[in-house]
């Protein structure tokens, strides 16, 4: 490497030696994937013995527990170093390494902030019936420590969940059908391919558009698509020379989404303060405007004060908003509509678009 920091690149090599090439603290978010050193006792054989979501490959194999341990402490050691102060991590494993993942974390000096349960809504079957079939795997979400003001999408999130709070167990399908890469004969490319689904997940949760996401094993490239698709930048180190020509192909054919595309929900700090009375005072939203609930039942006509009126009924958009549904509260920023070039619009994207603030400030 040339010394230059290695943004939006997939580099082949092994990921301690690369990792030690890279600038303390110069990446906002790392996702991990590491080896998951799968015992492959009968369990996760089939019967005629071949392996059941075959993980049979040199790259998982460790002579025994200490081994894989101080691998795992090493590479969790320069992803420490690297990440930005503020930074988090997400590493993901199953039973036979999550335990050990965790632990060499917290005497890292990472901060674990959930542990997320992937439950896969098409898991393999247990072939032989001695034991629960395996439908989860785990995500460890940690913050460098526990000084760092550390990102997390909250609305985003919600948003993504319907407007309820996005909770610890995430239901999400296997890598199946024309999203698992294959092999010139037409077999699975690489074993353990994630869905795009959980990257974009961790990526929206965790991440702003332009911040670096580092992957130490990128395997077929999952997290440096999803960096690329949803406006991030990406540094993704594999040694498989197979695994990094078709993780470079796939990257390539991925489009960015543009910075209107990529606007997300903004957490409610970042929201700018304005008041609902400054868009009716600066005739965004002058006093006769109709406003409507999303189903259009509902209608309201703004006053001169800000407050709304329906019938015999007035308030602010929050206080009518809920009097009008019997509710006992309502946030009038995403109950109220109006129409904007023949188009039903809520009301708070208003305040995204800081609209006020360029015409009061
Ligand atoms: C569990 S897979 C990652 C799969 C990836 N998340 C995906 O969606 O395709 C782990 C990958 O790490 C690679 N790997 C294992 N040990 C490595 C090391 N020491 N340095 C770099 N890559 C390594 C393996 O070749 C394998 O592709």
């Amino acid at each position: 490497m040339s010394g230059e920091f290695p943004v939006d690149q997939i580099l082949r090599g092994e990921c301690i030696e690369t990792m030690k090439t890279l600038p303390d603290g110069s990446v906002d978010c790392i996702f991990a994937d590491p080896p998951y050193n799968l015992q492959l006792r009968g369990e996760l054989r089939r019967p005629d013995e071949t392996v059941v979501d075959g993980v049979d490959d040199d790259w998982d194999k460790f002579a025994d527990y200490a081994t894989y341990d101080n691998f795992t402490r090493e590479w969790l050691s320069e992803a420490r170093r690297i990440l930005h102060k503020d930074g988090t991590i997400w590493v993901i494993g199953s039973y036979h390494n999550v335990f050990r993942l965790g632990a060499i974390m917290q005497d890292l000096g990472f901060w674990i902030l959930n542990d997320i349960v992937w439950r896969k809504s098409n898991p393999m079957p247990n072939f032989r019936g001695r034991r629960f079939t395996n439908a989860h795997e785990t995500l460890i979400w940690a913050a460098r420590g526990p000084q760092s003001k550390y990102r997390f999408n909250y609305q985003a999130m919600k948003a993504l969940n319907d407007d309820l709070q996005m909770r610890s167990d995430w239901y999400l399908p296997l890598c199946t059908g024309n999203e698992r890469l294959k092999n010139e004969h037409g077999l699975k490319l690489h074993p353990t391919q994630k869905p795009e689904s959980l990257l974009h997940r961790v990526l929206v949760a965790s991440t702003n558009a332009n911040d670096v996401v580092l992957d130490p094993f990128c395997g077929s490239g999952t997290t440096p698509a999803m960096a690329k698709r949803l406006g991030r930048h990406y540094i993704a180190i594999e040694r498989h020379p197979d695994y990094v020509k078709a993780a470079r192909e796939r990257v390539a054919g991925e489009e960015r989404l543009t910075s209107e595309q990529l606007a997300t929900t903004p957490a409610k700090r970042e929201m700018p303060r304005i008041p609902f009375g400054s868009f009716v005072e600066t005739g965004i939203l002058p006093a006769g405007t109709l406003l409507y609930d999303r189903q259009k039942r509902l209608k309201a006509t703004v006053t001169p004060d800000g407050t709304l009126v329906s019938g015999n009924q007035r308030g602010s958009i929050h206080k009518l908003g809920a009097m009008l549904t019997n509710a006992p509260s309502c946030n009038g920023w995403t109950f109220w509509y109006f129409e904007r070039d023949g188009q039903y619009v809520q009301i708070d994207v208003l305040r995204q678009e800081g609209q006020a603030l360029r015409n009061v400030g």
